[in-house]
């Protein structure tokens, strides 16, 4: 049992709170394009959340394999802690989907795929600590999205407020445990650098492919023609890419943990973090807390 590990910085007194029968509203009359009225902004995030039940099950089965090895009880109580706050999620997600499901959107075979992408392929092909070193990555890639999208006020301001309350809410409590994979994988599963970079470099490319693939199915369930959707993809992309786009600006956290010594907490939490956090405690509201987090950004 090495001690040597505790030089790493803890995380800076956030607290992993799991947050149980939420609710967000979502049987109600929520537009169709409920961001913007804009099918490509919306369709991104609805492919995400198509993304999360199966990701959310990988991510706890990857981290949970090494359970039994964890000899420090405070990552013994991360664990499951994180356990149930991915598990609230991939529940209010399911429920999300269902809305996409009723128009149109072909979840059962999206999530059939990833099911056999996450489960059949990586079972066979990966070892543990590979399986746990995705997870870690994606852990990373969306603490960065958290961490970056909330810290713009333009991008989340004509949002449905119960759809956005339900990203605040996942997105503050995956800042909560943005770190427990990562240490589950460095202080028990001890991977090495390349361990840990090589897997986020396949991530790098492969998350966005199957986010662009779902969102195309989307728009052809939409009733989009070609022509059409060939204009939204060209305006889309520029959207994540160009200058003070949606990406760009988070290269510099992404690229922070390619960097030896690297550790989540080096970087600094949602900034509107505790505006969330003071609005949920006094109403128990999601929705209030997730409208005060968005009034609070930049
Ligand atoms: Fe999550
Ligand atoms: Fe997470």
């Amino acid at each position: 049992m090495s001690t040597a590990h505790h030089a790493q910085p803890e995380s800076d007194g956030t607290q992993i709170v799991p947050r149980e029968h939420l609710d967000f509203g979502l049987d109600g009359d929520i537009p169709k394009y409920w961001m913007d009225g804009d099918a490509f902004k919306t369709r991104f995030f609805d492919a995400m959340s198509t993304l999360f039940p199966q990701g959310e099950k990988f991510f706890i089965m990857s981290v949970r394999e090494f359970r039994d090895q964890i000899t420090d009880p405070k990552l013994q109580q991360e664990v499951k802690d994180f356990t149930r706050q991915e598990a609230q999620h991939s529940m209010v997600h399911n429920h999300y989907n269902e809305r996409l499901k009723a128009q149109g959107v072909d979840i059962d075979e999206i999530s059939k795929r990833l099911e056999e992408d996450l489960f059949g392929e990586a079972n066979r092909n990966l070892t543990p600590t590979q399986r746990l070193a995705i997870t870690a990555a994606l852990e990373h890639l969306t603490a960065m999205m958290c961490t970056c999208f909330f810290e713009r006020k333009d991008l989340l301001s004509s949002c449905d407020p119960r759809i956005r309350a339900v990203y605040a809410w996942h997105a503050i409590e995956e800042v909560e445990h943005k770190a427990v994979a990562f240490d589950v994988l460095t202080k028990v599963a001890k991977a090495n650098w390349f361990q840990r970079n090589i897997p986020m470099l396949l991530i790098t490319f492969g998350f966005p492919i199957t986010v662009f693939k779902i969102m195309d199915h989307m728009f052809v369930v939409d009733g989009f023609t070609r022509g059409q959707r060939l204009k939204m993809w060209l305006k889309g992309l520029w959207w994540w890419y160009k200058p003070g786009g949606l990406f760009l600006p988070t290269a510099g956290y992404y690229a922070s943990y390619y960097k030896p010594g690297f550790h989540p907490w080096k970087l600094k939490e949602m900034p509107s973090y505790s505006t969330w956090l003071e609005v949920f405690e006094k109403t128990k509201d999601p929705i209030a807390a997730g409208n005060a987090l968005h009034a609070a950004g930049i």
